[in-house]
C-alpha cells in the first residue's frame, strides 16, 4: 500500500501534468508518487481504473507509462484541487495505491 507519510519520507522530485512527483524517480521502472492532496503511488497502481470511473468530481486522467513493470497506464490526479474528500477512490482501489489527506 502507499505510504501515507510520503511527504515526510520522500523527496519532492519535480512536477508532471501540474502535480507534484515524490521520488525516487528512475524511469521506466520507478515513477514515484504523483500528487499531494490526492496521491497515487505509480509503482503500485496497476491501472484498474475504478478510481477514475467512480470519482464524483473527475479528479483523475489516464497517462501512458510505457515499460513500467506493473502497468503501462496510470492515473494522474490532475484535478486534485477539486477533491471533496469522499474517500471512494481510497476504498475502491484493489491495491491501495491512493492516499487522500482529508485532515
Ligand atoms: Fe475523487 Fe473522492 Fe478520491 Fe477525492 S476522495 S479523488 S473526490 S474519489
Ligand atoms: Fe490505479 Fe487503483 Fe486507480 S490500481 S487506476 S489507482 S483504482
Amino acid at each position: 500500500a502507499i505510504d501515507s507519510n510520503f511527504d515526510q519520507n520522500r523527496e519532492r522530485a519535480g512536477e508532471e501534468n501540474g502535480v507534484a512527483v515524490w521520488g525516487p524517480v528512475e524511469p521506466p521502472e520507478k515513477l514515484g508518487i504523483h500528487g499531494t492532496h490526492v496521491a497515487v503511488d505509480y509503482d503500485i497502481c496497476l491501472a484498474d481504473g475504478a478510481c477514475l470511473e467512480n470519482c464524483p468530481v473527475d479528479v483523475f486522467t489516464w497517462v501512458d507509462t510505457p515499460d513500467h513493470p506493473v502497468s503501462e497506464q496510470k492515473v494522474e490526479p490532475t484535478n486534485e484541487d477539486q477533491c471533496i474528500d469522499c474517500m471512494l477512490c481510497v476504498d475502491i482501489c484493489p491495491v491501495e495505491a491512493i492516499d487522500v489527506d482529508a485532515s
